[in-house]
This record gives structure tokens, C-alpha cells and sequence, in this order.
């Protein structure tokens, strides 16, 4: 029975992670990759000019809190944003 319902639950647990991880991709490229690039590595112009760290591969809650820090950089993506676009950016961002 157990297994049972693991097996029927599965799929719409892949599909939520799914729109999540979609969502994040598509929030960090409108937010983000303007300077940080669409890699992480922030190798733009802005980047570049900025002398901005690459974020590809940092933690979710250290993205998170980053933006959430604000900073002149960051103060718009920080308001504009909420917890849960947040939490989905740092999920792409730690996955790149
Ligand atoms: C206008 C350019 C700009 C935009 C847009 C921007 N950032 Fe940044 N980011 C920076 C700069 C500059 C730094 C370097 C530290 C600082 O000045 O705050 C930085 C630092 C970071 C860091 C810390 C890197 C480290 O290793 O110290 C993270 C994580 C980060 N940004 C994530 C994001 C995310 C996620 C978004 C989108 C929601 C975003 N940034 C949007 C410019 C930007």
C-alpha cells in the first residue's frame, strides 16, 4: 500500500520540482543575468565592469540572502521579488 501511494505521488513531485526549477530559470534570467551572465559566472559587461564573483553553484540560502541584503546592485531584484521567486532563483542558481 505504501508503495502504492510513493509510485502514485511520484509524478506530481517531479512536476512541481519541474515548474520550480522552470520558474527559477526564468526569474533569474529576467533579474539577473544581466550581470551575472547566463551561466553564473558573471563574465558581462556589467561583470566585468563591476568585478562581480561568479554565483554558479553557491547555495540556495546564500543567493537568497545575498539579494535579500540588498546593496545598490541588488536593491530592485530585492524588492520586486518575493520569498518564493527567491528561493526558485536560488535553487537555479545552486544547480548551474
Ligand atoms: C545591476 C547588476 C546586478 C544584478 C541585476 C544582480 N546582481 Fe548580484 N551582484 C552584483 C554585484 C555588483 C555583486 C558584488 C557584491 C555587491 O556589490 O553587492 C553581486 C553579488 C551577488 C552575489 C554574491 C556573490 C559572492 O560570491 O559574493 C550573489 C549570490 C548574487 N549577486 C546573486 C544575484 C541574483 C540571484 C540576482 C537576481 C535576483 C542578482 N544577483 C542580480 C550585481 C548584480
Amino acid at each position: 500500500m505504501r508503495t502504492l501511494g510513493v509510485l502514485l505521488i511520484a509524478p506530481f513531485l517531479l512536476a512541481s520540482a519541474q515548474a520550480l526549477a522552470a520558474d527559477g530559470a526564468d526569474l533569474y534570467a529576467k533579474s539577473c543575468r544581466r550581470c551575472h551572465g547566463a551561466e553564473g559566472k558573471s563574465d558581462t559587461t556589467m561583470g566585468a565592469k563591476l568585478e562581480i564573483p561568479p554565483v554558479a553553484g553557491q547555495e540556495a540560502a546564500s543567493v537568497v540572502e545575498a539579494v535579500k541584503a540588498g546593496g545598490r546592485r541588488h536593491s530592485r531584484p530585492a524588492e520586486n521579488l518575493s520569498d518564493e521567486e527567491l528561493e526558485a532563483i536560488g535553487t537555479f542558481v545552486e544547480a548551474l
